[in-house]
C-alpha cells in the first residue's frame, strides 16, 4: 500500500482561520490527507493567512522564501511538493501571490474552502490556480456539515463558525473586503455541529464570527435567532457545559445577549469586546458607529448582570490623526473599564480600506511610543485581575496535561490558563480550584474537595 500524503498547514491571525485550517484538515483527510507538523515531510503545504496587519502579509512571503527551498529539496528527490495560500491574504492579493512568489501553485480565498480537494487534484496538473471569487450560493451550504468528523474529536474544547464576513466597514479593516458581508448560518446546523460535538466528548464550545453578537441565523420557527436565543438553546444540550463567544461589536451588544449573562449559568463571564480607541473623534474616523460613553455604559450593564466579568478589547494606536490628546482619552478609557486583558496594535495602513486615503498618518516613532505605553497599562491591569483570583476558588475545565508531569491544564471562567497537580481523570472536567499562585500567563492551583457543589463563581470570586 503506497504512503498517505502528507499535508502541512500553518495558520496565521485570528481564530476564525485556525477553524478555517481544520476545516481544510477534515476536508484533505477525505482525500487520503494526513496532517504532518513539519514542512519538510509534506506533499501539500497550506499557509492559511491573514490579512488585518500589513506585517502578516510580508511574514506569508517571507515563509513562502523558506517553503521554495523545500520544494526544490524535494524535486532533486523527485517528490512533488503543492504550495498552496489560502485566508484573507489570498482573497486580498490573488494572483499577485504567484507573481510575487512563483512557488505557489494555488490560491484560495476563504470562502472557497469546499473546493480544496477539487483544486488540489488540478494544480497537481502543473497549472497554477487562483479561486478568490466568492460563491454566489450561500457559503456555508458548501461546508462540510460537520465541524469535526466523530472519529476526529479535538478535545474539550471546540471552535464553531456561526457566522462570516461584515458590514461594519471600519474604514481601517480589510474583513469586509476579505470575508465578504455578514452571513449568519441557520441556526439547525449549528445546533448539529454542537450535538456531534458534544458525543464527541467536547465541553465547552466557543462560537465565533468576525462580528458574533450581530448573529441572525435562521431559527427552526422560521424567525431570526439573536445570539442569546441561539446560547439559551445551546445551554440545553447535554454535555456542553461552557459556552464563549468571539468577537463582538459594541454596537451589536444588545439588551438581550447582556441578560444572558446573568440568566445561563454556562454562559462564560468573558466578553470580548474591542474598542480601538477612547476618542469619539477617532472613532468617528474610524467609522465605528459607536461612542466612547455608549462602550462605557455596556461594560457597566455587563457588570450589573454579571458582577465578575471579565472584559477584554483592541485597540489601535496610531491612526491617521490621532493626536496627544486622543490617545490620553484612550488611557482614560483604559482606567476607567480595567480590562482582563487586551490586544493592542499599531495603526497599519491597508490598500483599499477609507483610513489609507486620509492625511496625517502617524510616525512609527509616535505609534511606538504610544503602543509601549498602552501595553504597560494594560499589562498592569491584567495582572491586577489575575492577582485578584489569588486565594479564590474557581471552577476550572480542565483539557490536558499540564507543563510539568503530574500537572493537568485548564481553563478559568475568565480565560486564564490554570495548572493543577491533579490526576489526568480530571481531563474533561469542571473542578473547582483554590487559586495559589499567580504566574505571568497562568494560574495555579491546587484541587478543593468540596462536599457540596462548587460555589457558583459569581461568589466565589466577588466584584471585580
Ligand atoms: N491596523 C492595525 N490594527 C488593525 N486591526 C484591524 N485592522 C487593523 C489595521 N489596519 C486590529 C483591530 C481589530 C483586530 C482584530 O486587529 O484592533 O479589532
Ligand atoms: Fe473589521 Fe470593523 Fe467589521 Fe471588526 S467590525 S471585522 S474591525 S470592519
Amino acid at each position: 500500500m503506497s504512503e498517505p500524503r502528507k499535508l502541512f498547514i500553518k495558520s496565521y491571525g485570528c481564530q476564525m482561520n485556525v477553524y478555517d485550517s481544520h476545516r481544510m484538515a477534515d476536508t484533505m483527510a477525505r482525500e487520503g490527507y494526513v496532517e504532518t507538523p513539519t514542512p519538510e515531510d509534506a506533499d501539500l503545504i497550506i499557509l492559511n493567512t491573514c490579512h488585518i496587519r500589513e506585517r502578516a502579509a510580508e511574514k506569508v512571503y517571507s515563509e513562502l522564501g523558506r517553503v521554495r527551498e523545500l520544494k526544490s529539496a524535494a524535486k532533486q528527490q523527485d517528490r512533488q511538493v503543492l504550495v498552496a495560500v489560502a485566508g484573507c491574504v489570498a482573497q486580498a492579493e490573488g494572483a499577485e501571490i504567484i507573481r510575487r512568489a512563483p512557488v505557489v501553485d494555488l490560491v484560495i480565498g476563504p470562502q472557497n474552502i469546499h473546493r480544496l480537494p477539487n483544486l488540489v487534484s488540478r494544480a497537481l496538473g502543473g497549472k497554477p490556480i487562483v479561486d478568490t471569487e466568492f460563491p454566489v450560493e450561500d457559503k456555508f451550504d458548501y461546508l462540510p456539515a460537520p465541524t469535526t468528523s466523530k472519529t476526529k474529536a479535538r478535545g474539550v474544547t471546540a471552535f464553531v463558525t456561526v457566522q462570516e464576513g461584515c458590514d461594519k466597514f471600519c474604514t481601517f479593516c480589510v474583513v469586509p473586503y476579505t470575508r465578504g458581508i455578514e452571513v449568519s448560518r441557520p441556526v439547525k446546523k449549528i445546533l448539529a455541529d454542537v450535538e456531534r460535538l458534544a458525543e464527541d466528548g467536547v465541553a465547552e464550545v466557543t462560537l465565533i464570527g468576525q462580528n458574533v453578537n450581530a448573529y441572525h441565523g435562521v431559527g427552526p420557527d422560521g424567525q431570526a435567532w439573536t445570539l442569546a436565543r441561539l446560547f439559551e438553546r445551546l445551554s440545553e444540550i447535554p454535555g456542553i457545559v461552557r459556552l464563549r463567544y468571539m468577537t463582538s461589536h459594541p454596537r451589536d451588544m444588545s439588551e438581550d445577549l447582556i441578560k444572558a449573562h446573568r440568566e445561563l449559568p454556562k454562559l462564560m463571564p468573558f466578553v470580548h469586546l474591542p474598542v480601538q480607541s477612547g476618542s469619539d473623534r477617532v472613532l468617528r474616523l474610524m467609522n465605528r458607529r459607536h461612542r466612547c460613553d455608549e462602550y462605557l455604559k455596556i461594560v457597566f450593564h455587563l457588570r450589573e448582570a454579571r458582577s465578575d466579568i471579565a472584559i477584554s478589547s483592541d485597540f489601535i494606536v496610531g491612526f491617521p490623526g490621532e493626536t496627544d490628546r486622543d490617545f490620553e482619552k484612550t488611557l482614560d478609557l483604559i482606567q476607567n473599564v480595567q480590562f482582563a486583558s487586551a490586544y493592542s496594535f499599531k495603526y497599519s495602513s491597508r490598500p483599499g480600506t477609507g483610513a489609507a486615503k486620509l492625511d496625517k498618518q502617524i510616525s512609527e516613532a509616535v505609534k511606538n511610543e504610544r503602543l509601549l505605553h498602552l501595553q504597560e497599562l494594560i499589562e498592569k491591569q491584567r495582572h491586577a485581575f489575575n492577582e485578584s483570583m489569588r486565594d479564590k476558588i474557581l471552577d476550572v475545565l480542565f483539557e490536558k496535561s499540564g507543563r510539568l508531569p503530574g500537572q493537568v491544564a485548564g481553563r478559568a471562567p475568565y480565560l486564564q490558563p490554570v495548572q493543577v497537580m491533579a490526576s489526568s481523570h480530571l481531563i474533561g472536567q469542571v473542578a473547582p480550584v483554590r487559586i495559589i499562585d499567580v504566574g505571568s500567563n497562568s494560574l495555579f492551583g491546587e484541587a478543593v474537595t468540596m462536599t457540596h457543589a462548587a460555589k457558583p463563581i459569581a461568589m466565589a470570586v466577588g466584584v471585580a
